[in-house]
């Protein structure tokens, strides 16, 4: 799967008839999930009732495109984003010849956030997206599922889905132990320019207290 990105705003028109009400702005999907704001970020998917692990939740809808369209709209949304400092792109890898690119107006399963500790997955069913959950989910869960993305730009990518065993960084799982080494040694690196500099700062204060004494 490609970088995601967010959308502005996926429904302007009921987002502004709720916020005059006071009402709050949610919008039902299906009979199991709902969109409404989330604290991961923007908008996110919910569970509306209990929902039990492999249960089919949504299909994650999209434009087939092959390999070399979706290199081109990837590079395309990356450098919109960065520009905007929006979310990306929303593309899903099909097969080895097609993706799919889920920014289409009906595909509301493009809303899921990503955790840490999912509790969903992308299951490819003779090349139709579904989100299955992975474990039981209680009403009111967010939805949440791994976007897998690569460890080289994890720096563009930090994570806010808040489990207590968030990597910090929007990465796939089977990545985590390289991103561990990685972080370690810059924490260790960060340590050490930390201790330079305050032995400067020491030094730079013995030199003051001398030259203090040395003018009495
Ligand atoms: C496909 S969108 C998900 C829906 C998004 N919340 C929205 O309102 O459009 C993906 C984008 O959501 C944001 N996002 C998703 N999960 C996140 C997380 N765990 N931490 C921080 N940002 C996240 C990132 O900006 C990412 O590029
Ligand atoms: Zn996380």
């Amino acid at each position: 799967m490609g970088v995601m990105s967010s959308v502005k705003h996926p429904h302007p028109s009921r987002q502004d008839s709720h916020a005059s009400s006071g009402q709050p702005e949610i919008l039902e999907i299906n009979r199991l999930l709902e969109l409404r704001r989330s604290s991961i970020h923007g908008w996110g998917v919910f569970a509306r009732c209990d929902i039990s692990e492999g249960a089919r939740l949504i299909e994650y809808v999209g434009e087939k495109i092959d390999k070399e369209e979706s290199n081109r709209r990837g590079l395309a949304q990356y450098e919109k984003a960065k520009e905007t400092g929006e979310g990306a792109v929303y593309i899903f890898d099909l097969d080895e010849e097609w993706d799919l690119d889920g920014d289409v107006p009906e595909n509301y399963a493009k809303y899921i956030n990503h955790s840490c500790a999912p509790n969903s997955e992308a299951v490819n069913e003779d090349n139709r997206l579904w989100i299955f959950a992975l474990k039981d989910i209680p009403a009111n869960g967010e939805i949440t599922f791994d976007y897998g993305y690569d460890i080289e730009h994890y720096l563009d990518h930090p994570c806010r889905c808040g489990a207590p065993e968030c990597m910090g960084y929007i990465v796939s799982r089977v990545q985590w132990p390289k991103l561990r080494r990685i972080l370690a040694r810059t924490r260790a690196a960060q340590k050490r320019a930390a201790g330079k500099s305050t032995k400067k700062a020491a030094k730079k204060t013995k030199k003051a207290t001398t030259k203090k004494r040395k003018t009495r």
